[in-house]
Parts: C-alpha cells; structure tokens; sequence
C-alpha cells in the first residue's frame, strides 16, 4: 500500500474504534474474535492496516493468507517468516526455510527457533499446528489479523489435515491473543462462521464493511484531486460516487483517470463530460486499471465456477435482471442446471438476488462485461466513445429505476417498430392475423387505484397493454386486474379499448391461458416476444 493511499484515508470511524477497543480489552483477559467481512475491493486491508498502525500496546501480525499460499510446509515457512518480520520489526520480507531458519537463530525469543525447528522435519498435520500455534508460545499477548482468510480452507486438500478450521480452533480457544479474520468472500465466510456444523460457528462477532457513506466518498475524490490542484463540478462529483457504488477503490481508479484527463487537457475544473471519459477509459479502454482488474476479477470467477456455463449466464445477468426460470429459458437450459450456475455466482458473490430475482450488482463491473468483453465469448469494444458514454447512462438509468424497467422499456420500443405490420396471430394466443398499430407515442396512464396500462396505443384503435416481468407465472387473478383497469381507463377517457395484450417474460398459467381465452386477451410470453421481435425487426438486447 503506497503513502498515497494512506494519507487519502476517509471516514471508518466508528468500525476502526470498534477495532481498537476490542483489541484494548486483550488485556483484559478479553480477547477480540472478530470477523470484518466485505465484498471486494471495499476497504478491508486499509482498515486492519490503519488499525495496525494503531496499535501501540501489544504487537500486532497481519497476515494475508492469500499469499502464503501452498503445501502445509510452505504455508509453514510464509507465516514464521511473516511472524518473525513483524516481531522482529525487520524490513526485508522473509519467504523460504533458509531464511526463516537463518533469522530464527538470531531470534531473541526461543519459540521462534523451536517452531523453524520442528518445522523442517514435520509432517503435514504437524506443520500446520506448529505454525498456527506459534503466536501462542510468547509471553506477551498479541494481535493475529488473518486477511482473505478463506484461504485456509485449501489446507484441507491435504490428506493428513482432516479440517483446518478444526484445527485453528483448537488453538484459538485457549488464546489469549486476539483473533481478528477478513475476507471477501462473503459467502464462504458465511458459511464458515454461521454454519451450525462449522467449527468456528458462534466463535466470532461478524462486522460488515460497507461502501463509504457519500459523504466520504465525495471527499475522498476531492483530496486525491486536491493534490493534483485540481476541482470537480458538483453534479460530475455526484455521479461519480453513484457510477462507482461508492466503492472506495473505483472512486480512487477513477479519480486518477479524471486527473490524468485535467492535466492533459490542461484544465483546473472537471465537468460531468469529463468524469464520464474517465470512467471510459479506466474501464473499457485496455489500458485502464480497472479494464485489467476486472479482466482478472473475470478469470478468477469463470476459474472457480469451472465447467459451469457461467460466462453466458452473466452476459445474460449484465443486461437483464432474471429469474432461475427465466435464465433456464433464455440458455435453454433445465431449472435445475440454471438454478446450480446462479447458486454457485451467488457464492462468488459476483451476483445478489432480491425476491427471487437475480442481478449483477457491481455497475461498473457490468458495464464492463457488457462492453468490452462478453460479445458471443469474444473480448472486443462494441461501441465507440459516444456510444459508450450514452449506454453508460441509459443503463445506469435502468439500473436505478430498478427491476422490471429494462424490460418494459424495451417492449416500448419494440412496440414503436409495429408500424402497421401483419403478424401470425399464435405470437398474440389467437389463431387470426392482427394488423398492428402504427404509433408514435407509447403513452403509459396512471389511473390511482385503479392501477395503470403500461403501454396505451392509440391510432383509431385503442391497445391497452401491460407490460410484466416478474417471476411467476400469470394467473386469471392478475389478468382480472388488467380488465378492472381497462374499464377504469375507458370510463375516465371515455374512449373503447379494442385490443387488450397482456405480455409477461415468464408466461402464463394454464389457468391463465384459458382465462385470456375467454376474456378476448391477447397474451404473449417471452418465447412470442423474441418471435415477435424477429418479425418486426426489432434488436432485443
Ligand atoms: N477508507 C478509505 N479511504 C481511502 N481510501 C481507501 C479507503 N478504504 C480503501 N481505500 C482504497 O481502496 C483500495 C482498496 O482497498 P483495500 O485493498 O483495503 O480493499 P479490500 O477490501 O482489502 O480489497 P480486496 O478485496 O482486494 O482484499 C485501496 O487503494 C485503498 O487505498
Ligand atoms: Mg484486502
């Protein structure tokens, strides 16, 4: 972590003190076992850094279990190495055997020599214990920080260590020291600590990272600026901290794109125009930070998800908020198979999900999948600048109105592509060719309790059409729902509804079906739309 970064450093108050106190108690025979979860990128290291600078009383290891990653020896010789240098307060960065065992001979404390010792002849089960007890052989108590301590769990590949988490506990439990475990792999963690069959279940107080606040955000942006001399207008600032979630590490990639834009263009101010170039070049451009982050991101999930036809369902994801049905139709695939795929995108936490629908809630990293890499598997730019910056918005437009708004948007414009054509009548549930409605304006209507038509074409004819994409089915109660309103619309326009289309991405029920049948509605699902839309020549996205 550079100077930069630390000087920058905004708000966490109230977590840091949170930290600092727990770890004040150790003394009190009080020892903190907290687990700091947040998703990538969101602030942990610089936390438990800025917490171990801190620190004054005891000492204090930090040790990022990603990068002492490998056999248990491996692992072994890694830890007692960073113990030592930390211990020790050397600066030199101590990996291999010779080098451990070198510096423990020098060592003041004994245990470090005992343990480099018992090292170089143990066996795997051995290993482990020795390097993970370590800590607890000195006399004074400390502070251990594992970060990406999920890492861990690769021990267990290793025949002789039946369970790693087992293990750690053992030792812990008896510890004195303090016990503070981070990582980003929210759902793996979860698991570890939440999980009734897990060792470490009901052992550490978990304690989430967020974004920053805006606030901070705001102001986070505006020192990096400030150190290059430069301002920001204050609606480009604002969007800035909405494109990037207010995701610290994004805000700063940003940030230094915007500045590297100011200084060649030779201006003081950045304007909303500005901001926007940025994000493209850090983002979509090859060169740009966060193009190789999230390149790296990509490879890492399609890596952990292995055979699974993960990429074609994020670039599915990227566009649409979708359910495990709607996904399965969309990959002609089976409910049980798109419902393992987005399971395991849960765990990797590259996708959420809200009531039962599923989406990519990183919008930079979307933004990304859907520019400049997924297009039919292959990496290129789709769009020049201009188009980049215009979809950037529409999207994030989409993005903040929320489910549903993608889809409904796009039947609009699908709808404004009727122009009187002649379609085969099945795509509609009837057996009849319907002559469409040629439209300009697709006027939606608001009818208070009544509820509203999505969509009212009105060109001679009246179509009323609602417009669905939720996920379930729909049944004659919602269809029900739709006529209440029709004749609400029609009495308060004192107009007559000729066409009444119900369109809904997940179908309808059979007793739905036979509804419409009966009531003269027109009915579409997904499958009609798609054919539809091949009719019209409309480009669904
Ligand atoms: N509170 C903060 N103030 C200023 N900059 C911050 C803050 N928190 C994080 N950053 C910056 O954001 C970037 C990412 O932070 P950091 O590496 O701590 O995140 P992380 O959650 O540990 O990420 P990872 O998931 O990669 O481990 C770094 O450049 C860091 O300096
Ligand atoms: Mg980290």
């Amino acid at each position: 972590m550079s100077n930069m970064d630390i000087d920058i450093f905004v708000n966490r108050k109230a977590i840091l003190n949170y930290l600092i106190e727990s770890t004040n108690s150790i003394t009190k025979k009080n020892p903190p076992r907290i687990a700091l979860i947040g998703p990538r990128k969101i602030g942990k290291t610089s936390l438990l850094w800025k917490l171990a600078e801190k620190i004054k009383q005891i000492p204090v290891i930090y040790v990022d279990i990603k990068s002492i990653n490998g056999s248990p020896k491996e692992f072994g010789w890694r830890y007692l190495g960073t113990v030592i240098k930390q211990i020790e307060k050397n600066d030199i960065n101590i990996f291999n055997r010779d080098e451990v065992i070198r510096t423990a001979q020098k060592s003041k404390d004994k245990n470090i020599l005992r343990a480099a010792l018992t090292l170089e002849s143990a066996d795997d089960i051995t290993a482990v214990t020795t390097t993970l007890n370590l800590p607890e052989t000195f006399t004074e108590p400390c502070l251990i920080i594992f970060d990406e301590f999920q890492g861990i769990l690769k021990l267990d590949r290793f025949k002789q260590i039946d369970s790693i988490l087992q293990i750690f506990r053992d030792i812990f439990q008896r510890s004195s020291n303090g016990y503070i475990i981070s990582g980003s792999e929210i759902s793996i963690l979860e698991n570890v600590l939440n999980n009734s069959a897990s060792p470490l279940f009901g052992h550490f107080n978990l304690k989430y990272l967020h974004s920053l606040p805006e606030k901070d955000t705001l102001q986070l942006a505006k020192n990096i600026l400030k150190k290059f001399d430069r301002n920001i207008e204050n609606t480009a600032l604002r969007y800035l901290a909405r494109v990037t979630n207010k995701c610290p590490y994004y805000t700063i990639q940003v940030t230094k794109e915007l500045i590297s834009i100011l200084i060649i263009q030779d201006k003081r101010m950045a304007k909303l125009n500005d901001v926007k170039r940025a994000i493209f070049n850090t983002v979509i451009s090859a060169q740009g930070e966060l193009y190789v982050y999230f390149n790296y991101l990509f490879d890492l999930i399609l890596k952990r998800t292995e055979s699974l036809r993960a990429k074609d369902a994020l670039l599915f994801l990227c566009d649409n908020n979708i359910s495990i049905h709607g996904l399965a139709k969309r990959m002609e695939i089976s409910d049980a198979e798109s419902s393992k795929i987005l399971k395991r995108l849960l765990e990797l936490d590259v996708i959420s999900k809200k009531d039962r629908i599923f989406y990519v809630p990183d919008f930079l990293f979307k933004f990304w999948l859907n520019e400049s890499y997924l297009h039919n598997g292959t990496p290129e730019i789709k769009h020049s600048i201009d188009e980049c910056l215009s979809i950037l918005e529409e999207k994030y437009l989409a993005a903040k109105t929320g489910l549903g708004h993608a889809f409904e948007a796009q039947m609009r414009d699908l709808i404004r592509k009727f122009n009187g054509q002649e379609p085969d009548g099945r795509i509609f549930g009837v057996d009849r060719k319907l002559k469409l409605p040629r439209v300009r304006t697709v006027e939606s209507v608001s009818l208070g309790e009544i509820g509203d038509i999505d969509a009212l074409l009105s060109n001679g004819e009246h179509w009323a059409v609602e417009i669905k994409n939720i996920n379930k089915p729909i049944g004659p109660k919602q269809l029900e729902k739709f006529q209440k309103a029709i004749l609400g619309l029609e009495l308060s326009r004192n107009i007559k509804v000729t066409y009444r289309w119900y369109i809904s991405y997940e179908g309808f029920s059979s007793s739905g079906r036979v509804f419409a049948s009966n009531n003269n509605i027109l009915i579409s699902d997904w499958e009609d739309i798609q054919k539809l839309a091949r009719f019209v020549k409309y480009r669904l996205k």
